[in-house]
C-alpha cells in the first residue's frame, strides 16, 4: 500500500481492557427499556391504510406532505453519522459497556425514525431522496460538524446534543397532536417514545458529569448549542426563520398546507413559539449546572424576525 495512504488510515485502538463492568446503572436501565420497547417501522404501522388515505387528498397537499416528511427523514438520518462518530469515540476512550450500548441504540433508533418518516413520505406522494432547493442541499450536510463535536468532551457534547432532542421532542409533540391519520399518529407516538429515552440520557449526563466541568467548558457548551441552533436547525430543519426570503415563503406554504390537512406537521408561526418556549425550559434545566445559553436573536428579544 502507498505510504501516504497508510498515514491517513486511522488505526483501531488497542481494545484492551474491554470493559464489562456496569458503571452507570441508570444508563443501563435505558438500554433495557430500549429492548423491551422495541418496534419495527415496517410492521408497526399500517402503510396500506395511509396509501388509501393519501388518494383522498388534493395533489398539492400530497406533495406538501411528502416534502415535509422527506425533510423529517433527512433530519432523522442526520443523527446517524453523528451517532457513528460518538460510538467510535466511546470505543477509543474505553467507555463502559452501557454507554456504548446506549449509543448503538441511539443510532438504531434514529435510523428507525428515518425509516418511519420516509415511509410516510412514500405513502403520501413519494419520498424525495434529494432536496429540491439548492439551499437545503447545502444546509443539511452542515447539520453535524465533527470539528465542533471534538472540541467538547464526550459527555459534554452528548449532553448538548440531547438538549436538541428536547427541542425536537417538543416540536414532535405538536406534530403528533396535529396528526389525524392513524398511521401518522402511530409513527409520531413511537418516535416520541424513543426520544423520551434520548432526553433522559441527557439528564443523566448532566446530573453525573456537569458538575465536574470547568466554567470555560460550560460557556463553550452553551455557545455550541446556540451555534448549532442558529446555523442549521433554524435554516429549514426545525423552522424556516433563517431561510432566504423566497425559499422561506415556499417552504412555509408547504408546511402550512401539510399542517392544515393534519399530516403531522406544524405551522411555521407555531414552530417558533414552541422553540422559544422549549428554549426557556432548557435554560432552566441547565441553569443549576451553570451552563449559560446565549440569546438567540432570530427568535428571541426585540429583533426577532417576523415570519412568512
Ligand atoms: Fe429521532
Ligand atoms: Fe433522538
Amino acid at each position: 500500500m502507498d505510504a501516504s495512504m497508510l498515514e491517513e488510515t486511522v488505526q483501531n485502538p488497542n481494545p484492551y481492557p474491554v470493559l464489562a463492568e456496569l458503571e452507570y446503572p441508570d444508563i443501563w436501565h435505558l438500554c433495557v427499556q430500549a429492548r423491551d420497547l422495541h418496534w419495527d417501522a415496517d410492521r408497526a404501522i399500517d402503510w396500506d391504510e395511509l396509501k388509501e388515505f393519501a388518494k383522498t387528498l388534493p395533489q398539492e397537499v400530497r406533495e406538501s406532505g411528502a416534502e415535509w416528511w422527506s425533510l423529517r427523514a433527512w433530519m432523522e438520518h442526520g443523527a446517524t453519522p453523528y451517532g457513528a462518530e460518538r460510538y467510535r469515540q466511546a470505543v477509543f476512550e474505553h467507555l463502559p459497556f452501557e454507554v456504548k450500548q446506549h449509543v448503538v441504540n441511539f443510532i438504531f433508533e434514529e435510523l428507525r425514525h428515518h425509516e418511519a418518516s420516509w415511509r410516510i413520505a412514500e405513502a403520501l406522494g413519494g419520498y424525495q431522496p434529494m432536496p429540491r432547493s439548492d439551499y437545503f442541499k447545502m444546509v443539511i450536510p452542515k447539520f453535524h460538524d465533527e470539528k465542533d463535536e471534538r472540541s467538547m468532551s464526550f459527555y459534554g457534547g452528548m449532553a448538548v446534543n440531547t438538549l436538541f432532542e428536547q427541542l425536537s421532542g417538543e416540536l414532535l409533540t405538536a406534530r403528533y397532536k396535529n396528526a389525524k391519520p392513524k398511521p401518522i399518529r402511530k409513527a409520531c407516538e413511537l418516535i416520541l417514545r424513543d426520544e423520551a429515552r434520548h432526553i433522559q440520557f441527557g439528564r443523566i449526563l448532566m446530573k453525573r458529569f456537569f458538575e465536574q466541568l470547568s466554567t470555560e467548558e460550560k460557556v463553550m457548551l452553551g455557545e455550541k448549542f446556540s451555534k448549532k441552533l442558529r446555523g442549521s436547525l433554524l435554516n429549514g430543519v426545525y423552522a424556516v426563520v433563517n431561510l432566504p426570503k423566497d425559499e422561506r415563503k415556499r417552504a412555509a406554504r408547504a408546511r402550512s398546507l401539510a399542517a392544515e390537512y393534519h399530516l403531522g406537521a406544524t405551522h411555521p408561526d407555531e414552530e417558533v413559539g414552541i422553540i422559544v418556549k422549549a428554549l426557556q425550559e432548557i435554560r432552566e434545566d441547565v441553569e443549576p449546572y451553570g451552563v449559560p445559553i446565549p440569546e438567540i436573536p432570530e427568535i428571541e428579544g426585540k429583533n426577532a424576525v417576523s415570519l412568512v
